[in-house]
């Protein structure tokens, strides 16, 4: 955990240059899950858990990286980009290869950075780490990069040095969130709308598994891949159905005995859920807390049963939550296999609730959760220390 002038103090005792200082968001998804890279819809917002940067260009072609929070360093040559066995600087490694490919002329970089975003919980610290790197590269080299298209070049990085397929949600929402809103985000055409997240009695906690399974990062692919050997199936009859976005339930009905079970049942989740995305906004709209609630449910039932992405860790915050009056809605959110769900719960149960789930859960799998209340805010920016 650092703050933003714990960062500027650890730049300053290893970097003689005067940084400049970026806090970049984590971010949170009120529903639409994996249907980003079916080129659906998403709600997510960037929140008040970061990253800071300090960076400074030092006139040379080497980089120097230090990240605070795990106390590692790394440096490289910026003629000799190669992803390497640190995951988090490839992460940053791979921003300054896009950045070079589109031909910019870089020169070497220190960086230093921390906060206080927990690691590998489905709040995307790998995408607040790349597009905090690229925000500030950008301004540090007058790129004038926009921010939509600084999101699709982090996760080119993330498709091409990285090496993880993921969709644009997650760069998206950390670059262009907004102060007390969500983003309701066309992931084909990424126009996007803010929708006020006025929760009215309620509030949203995230509460954290403390776990994180192997499968996250296996499965992820291959569930990319299934849903588009659903697509193929399903173009043989429909040649218009370029994605999961264009199918509906009735073409999948029509031919289900073309569907091996388990494309069918992840095609069935995808389609379900841009349909509750688009409910779930109508009822943030109409201030329907209940109603919300209920389609976070439905998308855990659906994440857990027929998209396959759920850990009994995961399962059983969200039955808690179930049974526990003033919980109106909980899911596990981002990838799966661990990280935080994401409760809705009335104001008035909130303490409650906490202290019942996270000793409930301590009984049942000896692990000590933790649980973070979470607000939406601008996105990725360049900050002065106060
Ligand atoms: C990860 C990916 C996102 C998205 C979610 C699931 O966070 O990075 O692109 O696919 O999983 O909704």
């Amino acid at each position: 955990m650092h703050s933003l002038s714990d960062i500027v103090g650890l730049y300053e005792e290893r970097f003689d240059t005067q940084p400049l200082l970026v806090r970049a968001c984590g971010r949170i998804n009120i529903i639409g899950e994996h249907t980003d890279y079916n080129d659906g819809f998403v709600l997510p917002a960037a929140v008040d858990k970061y990253i800071y940067f300090a960076i400074g260009e030092n006139g040379t072609e080497d980089c120097h990286l230090y990240a605070a929070d795990i106390k590692q360093s790394h440096s490289f040559n910026i003629k000799k980009i190669e992803p390497g066995e640190k995951l988090w600087a490839n992460y940053l490694m791979g921003i300054m290869q896009q950045l070079q490919n589109q031909g910019v002329l870089l020169e070497g970089v220190d960086c230093v950075f921390g906060g206080n975003l927990p690691i590998g919980s489905g709040l995307s610290s790998s995408a607040a780490l790349e597009c905090g790197f690229a925000a500030g590269l950008n301004t540090l080299f007058q790129m004038e990069i926009g921010l939509v298209e600084l999101a699709q070049l982090a996760q080119r990085s993330s498709h091409q040095f990285v090496g993880i397929p993921c969709g644009i949600m997650d760069q998206f929402a950390s670059l262009l969130g907004r102060g007390g809103q969500a983003i309701k985000l066309d992931c084909r055409s990424l126009e996007y709308e803010y929708i006020p997240l006025e929760l009215g009695d309620y509030e949203l906690v995230l509460i954290n598994t403390k776990v994180h399974h192997e499968l996250a990062s296996s499965e992820y692919p291959v569930r990319v891949r299934e849903c588009r050997e659903g697509v193929a199936i399903l173009q043989q009859f429909y040649p218009e159905v370029a994605s999961l976005r264009d199918a509906t339930m009735e073409m999948l009905a029509a031919h289900r005995a073309e569907f091996p079970e388990v494309i069918y049942k992840r095609c069935a989740y995808v389609i379900q859920e841009n349909g509750r995305l688009e409910e779930a906004t109508i009822s943030l709209k109409n201030g329907n807390m209940q109603r919300l609630g209920e389609l976070l449910y439905a998308t855990h039932d659906g994440l857990r049963d027929e998209y396959e992405v759920s850990c009994p860790e995961l399962d059983f915050l969200v039955d808690f939550a179930r049974k526990f009056d003033g919980v109106v809605g909980a899911r596990l959110m981002g990838g799966g296999f661990g990280g935080c769900t994401l409760n809705l719960v009335s104001k008035e149960a909130k303490e409650k609730f906490l202290r019942e789930v996270t000793k409930a859960y301590f009984r049942q799998f000896g692990i000590h959760s933790e649980y973070y209340f979470v607000r939406p805010v601008d996105g990725t920016a360049l900050v002065r220390e106060e």
